[in-house]
């Protein structure tokens, strides 16, 4: 299955299986990291206008995303942690 993948002004047709910062990288998109994208400086936050679906179950890095009642507050993601 293939995905279509939008990154800014990107748009490129992917394979599943990466994190959203490999594809990032692939459009030559630097990705801020001071954590080595160990999910713990947030810099990689992107935000997510559709598909999230698609994407992988949030990580417990992510978690700081949802609100007490578990959902999304923003249509957010850690490019670092979040797979397609
Ligand atoms: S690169 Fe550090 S949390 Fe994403």
């Amino acid at each position: 299955m293939s995905i279509k993948l939008h990154f800014n002004n990107n748009h490129a047709v992917v394979e599943p299986g990466s994190f959203l910062h490999e594809y990032a990288e692939k459009f030559g998109i630097h990705v801020p990291t001071s954590c080595n994208r160990q999910g713990k400086c947030k810099e990689c936050l992107v935000e997510i206008n559709e598909g999230m679906e698609l994407l992988s179950e949030p990580a417990p890095q992510e978690m700081h995303l949802f609100n007490k009642s578990g959902i999304v507050v923003m249509g957010c993601g850690l490019a670092a942690r979040t797979y397609v």
